[in-house]
């Protein structure tokens, strides 16, 4: 007879389980090339003992094989889910995420959840599992890898006449941060990240303090014209051999001149004079322009990964 995995509150779970469960997933994270601390898996642990992250295990004979987890921030909950088990791995992903949901604070009216432990194609059916319940989207995401070889260098970068590359660390905090939100506004992944000024202006603040990995001022750069910053990339360090290019951003009324273009090409000669072997990025699959440009200097796709985003229906 198949028995249910039974459904615990994660602070009903002792703390090695927990730890099991989140360091599994922070190496599955890793090896896709979304870093965290390395104490992350016991901080996890710690904050789903204490209720301040919301988190729901699923067991099956005593063992744990699936874990959600939610940390709130207003009315917004970013999660993730991680699955081990051997079976039924879609259906049980679907039951412990609505289960989750439905017993969250009813005062969070929005949730982004990712997903670590299920293959491409099981992430496929339980976007189409998921988008059957009222209020959830499916967001596709393309890991892209560029490799970088001494005897081919990037080319040199080219900017459009009237602009000039600045080092990232003349350009205040404040300026990047309205710069970047002009620049998403409208746009396929305006609330990927944050989705208020004050949440924009975190996630800046965490790249450039290195809290999502070391920053590299060296293979950052902004672009003014006279006075005005009109782009920037961001890029930090995912490992001793690849760097990630975490942000780049470039006002509207400057586009289709190359400026992004040349961004990229700067990053990836000085990711290269450091000794990085590959760059990576992540780009939303609905972002033509942005894949568009990737495509045109040599990213490729590595990987694919899925943010299922629901919305508390009215
Ligand atoms: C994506 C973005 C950075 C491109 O900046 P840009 O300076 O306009 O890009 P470039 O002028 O260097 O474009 C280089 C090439 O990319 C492609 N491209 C850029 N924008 C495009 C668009 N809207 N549609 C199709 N292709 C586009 C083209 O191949 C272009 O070459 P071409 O102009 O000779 O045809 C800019 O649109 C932006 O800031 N978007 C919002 C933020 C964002 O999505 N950032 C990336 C997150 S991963």
């Amino acid at each position: 007879m198949l028995v249910e995995p039974l459904l615990r509150p994660a602070r009903e779970v002792p703390a090695f389980t927990l730890v099991e469960l989140t360091a599994h997933m922070r190496r599955l994270l890793a090896e896709r090339g979304e870093p965290l601390a390395p104490a992350w898996p016991e901080i996890a642990a710690e904050r789903l003992r204490t209720g301040e992250l919301d988190g729901w295990v699923a067991e099956e004979a005593g063992r744990p094989v699936a874990l959600v987890l939610f940390s709130r921030r207003e009315h917004r909950a970013y999660g993730h889910l991680h699955v081990e088990a051997k079976e039924a791995r879609v259906p049980l992903s679907r039951r412990l995420t609505l289960h989750a949901l439905h017993h969250m604070d009813p005062a969070i009216l929005r949730a982004d959840l990712g997903t670590t432990g299920l293959s491409e194609v099981e992430d496929r059916e339980l976007g189409g599992a998921l988008t059957q319940t009222p209020g959830f989207e499916v967001v596709e995401r393309h890991g892209l890898l560029r490799t970088l070889q001494l005897d081919e260098p990037p080319r040199t970068p080219e900017l459009p006449p009237g602009y000039e590359f600045l080092p990232i660390s003349a350009a205040p905090l404040d300026a990047l941060d309205a710069l970047d939100r002009r620049a998403f506004r409208g746009g396929a992944d305006e609330s990927l990240v944050a989705d208020s000024p004050e949440g924009n202006r975190r996630v800046l603040e965490r790249i450039l303090s290195g809290e999502l990995g070391r920053f590299l001022p060296e293979a950052s750069a902004a672009v003014a014209r006279g006075e005005e910053l009109v782009a920037f990339l961001l890029t930090t360090e995912e490992s001793a051999r690849a760097g990630v290019f975490a942000d780049l951003a470039v006002d509207p009324a400057h586009r289709r001149r190359g400026i992004a273009g040349a961004l990229l090409q700067q990053g990836l000669r000085a990711l290269l004079a450091l000794g990085y072997g590959s760059a990576r990025l992540w780009v939303t699959a609905s972002n033509t322009p942005a894949r568009e440009l990737y495509r045109r200097v040599g990213f490729e796709r590595e990987r694919t990964a899925f943010i299922f985003r629901w919305r508390k229906p009215r």
